[in-house]
């Protein structure tokens, strides 16, 4: 502690951040996110389920061999020496299965329906729903990016559970007002709204102007 009783940050290594990655549509956002972030040196405990393996074979054409790891790191682009830390889901006692463990939050990019009805009831099948609850706990930040459309009333009633409980909930919904030219602008739209929402420095958007905002009412 110091003389104002504030916590002192000791450690100069930043707080790791748990990404993790379900079987809803849009990997391609959890993907940028994890990549964005160990570019940065972020440290990042990354959790993968295994329909989010399938939504990536089908929408990116990737398939995982042994090392998944490793081949993930290929296809980032980034070097070995990153510092990831990846999960197995079925393994509660790793670091992010404990609130000791500290972190800076969590992140779930996207969030399948299934992974949302987990959370809102409060179960923890697989260690992505563990360390979404330590979060809740632990009064971390938790942020959700659902994807599906339309959303039903059980799934409304899940969101609006976990809101109450304290997460940032979202879905996957890229603005138009930065005028994105390509896919990759539209990701990192949404990706540099999840980074803004936990102080994560980032440009990977335009940002709205003021200026700009009187030339869309003129517009309108
Ligand atoms: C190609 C593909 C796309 C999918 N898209 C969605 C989706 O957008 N939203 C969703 O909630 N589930 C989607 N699913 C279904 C989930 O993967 C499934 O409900 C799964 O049980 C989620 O498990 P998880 O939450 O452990 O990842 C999709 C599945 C596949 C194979």
């Amino acid at each position: 502690m110091s003389k104002n009783g504030q916590k002192e940050n000791r450690d100069e290594r930043p707080l790791p951040f748990v990404v993790a990655i379900t079987g809803a549509s849009g990997s391609i956002y959890g993907l940028r996110l994890v990549q964005y972030l160990l570019s940065e040196g972020q440290p990042i405990e990354l959790l993968v389920s295994r329909a989010a393996l399938m939504v990536m074979k089908e929408e990116n054409d990737l398939v995982f061999g042994e090392n998944l790891k490793d081949e993930l790191l290929d296809h980032l682009k980034l070097s070995k020496d990153v510092p990831l830390t990846l999960h197995q889901l079925t393994n509660y006692g790793a670091s992010v299965a404990s609130g000791s463990y500290k972190t800076r939050g969590m992140a779930i990019v996207p969030c399948s329906l299934g992974t949302l009805g987990a959370l809102s009831a409060g179960l923890t099948e697989n260690l992505i729903h563990r360390a979404a609850a330590v979060c809740l706990k632990e009064r971390r930040p938790l942020m959700i990016v659902v994807r599906e459309m339309p959303f039903g009333h059980i799934q409304l009633k899940n969101m609006l559970a976990l809101s109450e409980a304290g997460a940032i909930v979202s879905c996957a919904s890229p603005g138009y007002y930065h005028k994105p030219q390509t896919i990759q602008d539209q990701v990192d739209f949404v990706v540099g709204r999840v980074l803004d929402q936990f102080d994560f420095d980032n440009q990977l958007f335009k940002r709205w102007k003021s200026e700009n905002s009187i030339t869309l009412v003129k517009q309108i």
